[in-house]
C-alpha cells in the first residue's frame, strides 16, 4: 500500500499527488514511469513521475481526470492509500549535452518533461522550455520548470497566460531565432505529432514520449505495441521515448481510440 501524503489541486480536473513509494523513489531515473492500480477493482494505468524524493521516499505524480480510474485516484485524499504502484518502468531518457534543446511540454505533459529537462540542464544543455495549455490553469509547474530552464516561453490557446497560440508557434519562433540541436516534446499525441513534424521540417532531431494504453507494462501483453521506423516496438519497455520522425502517428491515434469507450464506460463490467 502507498500512502498519499500530499494532495494539491492544479485545476478543475488536474491534481498533484505525493505518495510514499520509497523503493521506486530511490531507483527511478528521468523518463521512467509507473503503473498504478488505485484499488482491487481498478485497471492498471500508467502515470509519469513528475518528481522523486529519495530521502523522503516519495513520488509526485500529476493526474488528469479522463476516465474512471483516474477519477477514482483524484478523489483520494491525504492519508488514503493506493493499493499498488509498480515501477520504475520503461527505458530512461538518454541524457547528454546536445547543446541547445527545446523542451516542449503540453498540459500534464509538463509534469512528465520536468525531470527530463532537469537532467538535461544538469548535463550542460541550454534548455529552452516551451509550455502550453488551453488556458492559464492548464499550464502547470511553471516555477519548477523555470528553475532548470535558460528561458521559458508560455503559450495558451486563449491568450490568458503568456502568448496566444499553440505550442508549435512558440517552438518555431525559437527555431527561427537561433540554432537548435534537439527538440523534445511531451503532451497530447496531436501536440507531439505537430511538434515533431515542425522539427523535422527544419531537420532537427526530435524525440517524443508516447502515452499509449498499457496493461502489464513489462512487454508481455502487447497492449502498447506500435510501429516505429517500420518495426514493432513496445512502448512500455522500448520507450516511452522514441525518435518522433519514426512514429506511425496514424496507428498511434487509432490505438489510443481503441480503448476510449471502455475507459469512459459507467459500467464496471465493461472494463477498467
Ligand atoms: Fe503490455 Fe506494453 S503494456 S506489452
Amino acid at each position: 500500500m502507498n500512502k498519499i501524503i500530499r494532495k494539491q489541486q492544479f485545476s478543475e480536473k488536474v491534481f498533484c499527488l505525493e505518495v510514499e513509494a520509497p523503493l521506486i523513489a530511490r531507483s527511478c531515473r528521468p523518463g521512467n514511469f509507473i503503473i498504478v492500480r488505485v484499488d482491487n477493482h481498478s485497471e492498471r494505468v500508467p502515470y509519469t513521475i513528475a518528481k522523486s524524493d529519495p530521502v523522503k521516499g516519495t513520488l509526485t505524480m500529476v493526474i488528469q481526470e479522463v476516465g474512471r480510474s483516474s477519477t477514482k485516484l483524484c478523489q483520494l485524499n491525504e492519508g488514503d492509500e493506493i493499493v499498488d504502484i509498480v515501477g520504475p518502468l520503461g527505458t530512461p531518457s538518454h541524457i547528454e549535452n546536445y547543446g541547445t534543446i527545446i523542451c516542449a511540454g503540453g498540459g500534464i505533459g509538463i509534469a512528465a518533461i520536468l525531470p527530463i529537462l532537469t537532467a538535461l540542464k544538469q548535463a550542460g544543455n541550454r534548455v529552452i522550455s516551451v509550455l502550453a495549455g488551453r488556458t492559464k490553469e492548464l499550464v502547470i509547474m511553471v516555477d519548477d520548470v523555470k528553475k532548470y530552464s535558460d528561458e521559458v516561453i508560455i503559450m495558451t490557446d486563449d491568450g490568458s497566460y503568456g502568448e496566444k497560440g499553440v505550442i508549435t508557434v512558440g517552438v518555431e519562433k525559437v527555431i527561427q531565432r537561433e540554432h537548435v540541436d534537439k527538440v523534445l516534446a511531451i503532451g497530447p499525441p496531436i501536440m507531439m505529432k505537430f511538434t515533431s513534424l515542425l522539427a523535422k521540417k527544419y531537420g532537427i532531431p526530435n524525440d517524443v514520449s508516447l502515452n499509449t494504453i498499457m496493461v502489464d507494462g513489462t512487454g508481455m501483453c502487447g497492449a502498447c505495441r506500435l510501429t516505429i521506423g517500420g518495426k514493432t516496438r513496445f512502448v512500455c519497455i522500448d520507450g516511452p521515448e522514441f525518435d518522433g520522425d519514426l512514429v506511425d502517428w496514424d496507428e498511434m491515434f487509432k490505438r489510443m481510440g481503441t480503448f476510449k469507450d471502455i475507459e469512459t464506460s459507467p459500467n464496471p463490467s465493461e472494463g477498467g
